[in-house]
């Protein structure tokens, strides 16, 4: 850490140049050189210490206050806060293994991930969200390099017929075939979790990960037609959840959202996507 001096000295030398100094101030807190988010440039010093104190008050507790998933209330949950040191995030609207869009996290932040301890953070003004967003920018190196961004997929339409429940069916069936040479491997023929191959999964962060169970009642990625079809395009980074859109075309992949849509409970075969 700097003495004010120093730091005095520096941004003198900053405005002389007429460099912008907004990040020098930066200098003056206790963070490692790599949690100085000066590279990424764009956000102000005070967005960022908005969410700063947004994340202090809500997020820290499970996600750690560098960030890396370990707070306070880490140890005893089943499915662990995500450490954000990594830039890993499953729930995208871009391909797999790039970084999510403002809206993918502004999605996840205010729909929180059911199942898990990971909340709606509905109560989050506007500007509170952003500012939160900006700071979890800061802790990974990742948001650093243009290679790791990409704009968001433009996702198809649902097709008409998932309307029909006879074509439905008929979707269903051919979905069924991809899906026991594709998917049940991991996810069990029957949708449970139980694939021969899932005890063995790991993840990006060392956790042993489970293929979802795809008829529990709600799914993380969202319920409808659409949030299926996206993780199947867009896959979970960090997890053996790759994406399916290299190995299945669009149709196919419809027909496999057909087939786990059929698996669901029948009061969610056909609810409004959380993101359509
Ligand atoms: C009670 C614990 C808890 C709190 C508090 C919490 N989270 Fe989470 N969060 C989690 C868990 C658990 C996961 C991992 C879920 C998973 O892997 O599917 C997660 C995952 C995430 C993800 C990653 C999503 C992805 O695509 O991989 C983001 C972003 C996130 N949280 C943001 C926040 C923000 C911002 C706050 C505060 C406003 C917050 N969380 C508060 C438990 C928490
Ligand atoms: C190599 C193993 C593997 C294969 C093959 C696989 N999955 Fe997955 N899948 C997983 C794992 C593991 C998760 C959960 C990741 C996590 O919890 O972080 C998952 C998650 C999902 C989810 C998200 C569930 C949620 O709660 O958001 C859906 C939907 C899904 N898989 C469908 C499929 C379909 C359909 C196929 C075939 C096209 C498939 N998966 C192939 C391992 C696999």
């Amino acid at each position: 850490m700097l003495s004010k001096a120093a730091v005095a000295a520096i941004r003198k030398r900053a405005a002389l140049a007429g460099i912008g100094f907004s990040w020098m101030s930066m200098l003056a807190f206790p963070l490692a050189a790599e949690d100085a988010p000066k590279a990424r440039g764009g956000a102000s010093y005070e967005l960022y210490m908005q969410g700063r104190h947004v994340y202090e008050q809500n997020c820290l507790i499970c996600h750690g206050d560098r960030g890396d998933g370990n707070g306070e209330m880490a140890k005893d949950l089943p499915v662990k806060p995500r450490s954000f040191r990594e830039g890993f995030f499953k729930f995208r609207s871009t391909p797999y293994d790039k970084l999510p869009t403002d809206n993918d996290l502004r999605r996840t932040i205010t729909g929180g991930l059911s199942g898990t301890t990971m909340g709606m953070y509905k109560h989050l003004g506007e500007k509170d969200l952003e500012a939160t967003i900006e700071y979890l920018k800061s802790f990974s190196r990742r948001w650093r390099k243009a290679d790791n961004y990409a704009a968001a997929i433009e996702f198809p339409a649902p097709p008409a017929w998932l309307a029909d429940a006879g074509a439905r069916t008929e979707h269903a069936e051919k979905g069924r075939v991809i899906f026991s040479a594709m998917c049940a491997g991991c996810h069990g023929p029957a949708g449970d979790g139980n694939g021969p191959a899932a005890q063995a999964l790991k993840d990006a962060w060392g956790q042993s990960v489970t293929p979802a169970d795809l008829r529990q009642p709600h799914l993380r990625c969202g319920d409808g037609p659409s949030d299926i079809f996206r993780i199947l395009t867009t896959g979970m980074s960090g997890t053996p959840m790759v994406s399916f859109a290299g190995a299945l075309g669009v149709p196919q992949r419809w027909d496999v959202v057909a087939y786990v849509l059929s698996l669901r409970p029948d009061n969610l075969q056909q609810p409004t996507a959380r993101n359509p």
